[in-house]
């Protein structure tokens, strides 16, 4: 070989692997711009979203470059015949029903992800309404996949569905038994509760026992038709997750509190329940004796989440703090923030199917999504409270009541 030749071939090498470098940069940058350009042009649906977790995941959509479009019918119960005036004006709203069929073929049109909220929202209420909640919870779900199985092309466009679930599934807490470790006992006897012996004990060996945070693993009891509709909508969510090869996160949201909860619903959030009282100078009613505990968790967190799963997990997480607050604590706090001078009436009363204790176990969720520092409980009623002082407070609690009493006798 001459050397003319040789270096002939050598030039050639080079000049081959500077094209190879050169494509795989081209690649590279049409790769991200292509990234880049569909996450703009992302369609999200998000059903419920002119609601109180619903708004809040709207807009941290919205802010995050995504289109959006939201499926309300602004349910008179939560929006008193009013567009509220936190709606997102970026976002398109369909102000329909999710128990229309036509209603989700219109939504479904041109969207890439889903995150069902949309919901009849209250344990006591679903007592005396079950078709009502079974019809929004259940069969609305089951519209969302009667539509996708009908049209399996656009089925296939859809790259992720969230549904809010709900930690009402599974009914009383998880408790410690110091002999028979993490025990499930079931709804405490009408005869216990009468004595005002509040406590759950080992269904082994009936010794007392101590709450502990809640498992994915628990068995659900849904002990309402509310929490028997959510979980019809996390099952139909999962179940069609397989059928149609739409990889789905149900999240099993524990107590949600913050600014945009409904303060004149009576049948959801008792944060929303205490304050309002307090905003109308009446002292908050607290059955059995106020120590019970729940897992408080920020709306800001959870609209936070739900747009995380759009790029990551499948099945079910439970979605609260892992940090267990007396309802007596919440009153104290509130109290603490707006400077009222009501004392809480603790009734030693109680509500047939109300559980003692509950919070949630995270260790699935922080697998999945990190570690995260969630908003602190003070820092978020104050947010709560700030906003308020804005809102009017219809105090609808003694109605309520009125209505419970009636439908549900001791
Ligand atoms: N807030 C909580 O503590 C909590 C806890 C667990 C689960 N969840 C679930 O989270 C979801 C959102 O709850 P939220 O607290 O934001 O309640 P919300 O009442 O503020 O929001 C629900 C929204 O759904 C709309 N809606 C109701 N019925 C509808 C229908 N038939 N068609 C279309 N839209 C309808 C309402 O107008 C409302 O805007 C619900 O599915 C609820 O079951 C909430
Ligand atoms: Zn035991």
């Amino acid at each position: 070989m001459s050397p003319a030749s040789i270096f002939g071939a050598f030039l050639q090498l080079i000049l081959f692997s500077v094209l190879c470098q050169g494509l795989r940069l081209y690649s590279k940058a049409k790769l991200n711009y292509s990234r880049n350009h569909y996450k703009v042009m992302s369609r999200v649906l998000v059903t419920g979203g002119a609601g109180f977790i619903g708004s809040h995941t709207v807009d941290k959509l919205i802010e995050k470059g995504y289109e959006v479009t939201v499926l309300d019918n602004l349910e008179r119960q939560v929006h008193l015949g009013r567009k509220p005036k936190y709606l997102n004006e970026k976002a398109e709203y369909v102000y329909e029903d999710v128990r229309s069929l036509k209603a989700w073929a219109k939504v479904l049109g041109d969207v890439q992800y889903v995150i069902h909220l949309a919901g009849a929202v209250g344990v006591g209420q679903s007592f005396w309404q079950p078709r009502k909640y079974m019809t929004v919870n259940t069969v609305g779900t089951a519209n969302l996949y009667q539509v996708l199985m009908a049209n399996r092309e656009r089925a296939k466009k859809i790259e992720k569905i969230v549904v809010a679930s709900s930690k009402s599934i599974y009914g009383e807490g998880a408790y410690l038994c110091e002999e028979h470790g993490v025990v499930y006992p079931g709804p405490r006897s009408t005869e216990q509760l009468k004595k005002k012996d509040w406590e759950q004990k080992c269904p082994i060996c009936g010794r007392p026992v101590r709450p502990v945070g809640i498992t994915e693993e628990k068995p659900a009891q849904n002990l309402s038709p509310y929490a028997l509709s959510k979980y019809d909508s996390e099952r139909l969510s999962l179940q069609f997750s397989e059928v149609l090869g739409i990889p789905t996160v149900a999240f099993r949201y524990f107590n949600v509190y913050g600014p945009r909860q409904s303060l004149s619903n009576p049948y959801t959030g008792v944060v929303a329940i205490f304050l309002s009282r307090l905003k109308n100078g009446k002292p908050p009613v607290i059955f059995e004796d106020g120590k019970q505990v729940r897992d408080f968790v920020y709306v800001e967190d959870v609209a936070d989440f739900n747009v995380r799963a759009l790029e990551r997990g499948q099945g079910v997480f439970n979605l609260g703090t892992e940090k267990p607050t007396s309802l007596l604590e919440i009153v104290s706090i509130l109290k603490g923030i707006t400077g009222a001078r009501v004392d809480p009436d603790v009734t030693g009363d109680f509500r047939p199917g109300d559980n003692r204790h509950d919070y949630a176990d995270t260790t699935k969720l922080r697998r999945e999504y990190g570690e995260y520092a969630f908003t602190d409980l003070k820092k978020g009623m104050e947010k709560l409270a700030e906003w308020s002082s804005g809102e009017e407070a219809r105090d609808m609690f003694e109605r309520e009541e009125v209505e419970r009493k009636k439908f549900i006798q001791i």
